[in-house]
């Protein structure tokens, strides 16, 4: 007699487990047909990528040049750059892509390279984060322009830094009117 009543119990609760797998079932389905329809055709072509971003990446115009690009151009500098410190710092690095100034393909200047002539430029790399490795040379500003009557200027480094060959004792005279 037991044995019947345990069986009729168990049986009632099977319509629970019922209702939760079909409710799983359901919302499996409409995953996947929601997936299907926002998922972008090429998705997989590559991996867990939009295979199509490859090509729309390569048809965009490239901006920068290699890094000899200014050398015919800007000797005399590219002369000293090379010869300095900041060799391993790219002219568009400091100034902006070749792209803005000239292009290669008609022979024709675009217009003016930017000039960026203040501190600002130079802390980017230089100022003295934690996050520099020890033996990148970094300087504590109020520090290393404790003496200066112009420190606040903008072009305070200028003064004393020529920014194509700035370690002092390397470069040339400093340029423009200082
Ligand atoms: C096809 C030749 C050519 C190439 C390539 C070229 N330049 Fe120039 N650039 C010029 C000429 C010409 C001027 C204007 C002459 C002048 O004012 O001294 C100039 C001017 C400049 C100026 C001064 C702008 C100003 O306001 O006084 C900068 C900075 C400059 N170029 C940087 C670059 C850099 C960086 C590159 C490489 C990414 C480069 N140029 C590539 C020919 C070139
Ligand atoms: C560390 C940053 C930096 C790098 C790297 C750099 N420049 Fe400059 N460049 C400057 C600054 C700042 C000035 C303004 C200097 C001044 O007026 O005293 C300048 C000025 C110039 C000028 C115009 C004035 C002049 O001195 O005739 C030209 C042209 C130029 N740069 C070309 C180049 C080229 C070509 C390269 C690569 C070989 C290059 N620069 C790399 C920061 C940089
Ligand atoms: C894009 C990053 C970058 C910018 C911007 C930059 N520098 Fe540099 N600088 C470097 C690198 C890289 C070196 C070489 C470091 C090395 O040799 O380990 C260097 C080297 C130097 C050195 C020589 C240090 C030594 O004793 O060997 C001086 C001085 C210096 N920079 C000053 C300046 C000044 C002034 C400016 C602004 C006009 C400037 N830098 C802008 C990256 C930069
Ligand atoms: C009055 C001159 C003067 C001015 C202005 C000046 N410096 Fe210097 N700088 C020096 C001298 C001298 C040295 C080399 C001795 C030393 O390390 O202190 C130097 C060294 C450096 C070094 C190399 C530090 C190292 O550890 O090797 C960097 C980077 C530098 N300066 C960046 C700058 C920046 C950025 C500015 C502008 C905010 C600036 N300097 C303004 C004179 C100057």
């Amino acid at each position: 007699m037991d044995f019947w009543k345990g069986a009729f119990v168990s049986l009632r609760h099977t319509k629970h487990y019922f209702r939760a797998v079909f409710l799983i079932i359901g919302a499996l389905f409409a995953f996947f047909i929601v997936r299907a329809f926002l998922l972008p055709g090429s998705f997989g072509e590559f991996g867990y990528y939009r295979g199509d971003n490859v090509a729309e990446q390569m048809a965009k115009p490239v901006r920068f040049a290699a890094r000899e690009a200014c050398a015919d151009c800007h000797g005399d500098i590219w002369k000293t750059h090379q010869s300095g410190s900041h060799a391993p710092v790219q002219c568009q690095n400091c100034h902006d892509a070749l792209a803005v100034h000239f292009d290669v393909e008609k022979g024709e200047f675009i217009g003016k390279m930017p000039i960026q002539r203040t501190s600002k430029l130079c802390l980017r790399c230089h100022d003295d984060l934690p996050s520099r490795p020890d033996g990148f040379p970094k300087i504590d500003l109020e520090d290393h322009l404790k003496d200066i009557p112009d420190a606040h200027k903008p072009e305070v480094c200028f003064q004393c830094h020529q920014p194509h060959s700035p370690k002092i004792g390397d470069q040339g005279p400093v340029t423009r009117d200082q």
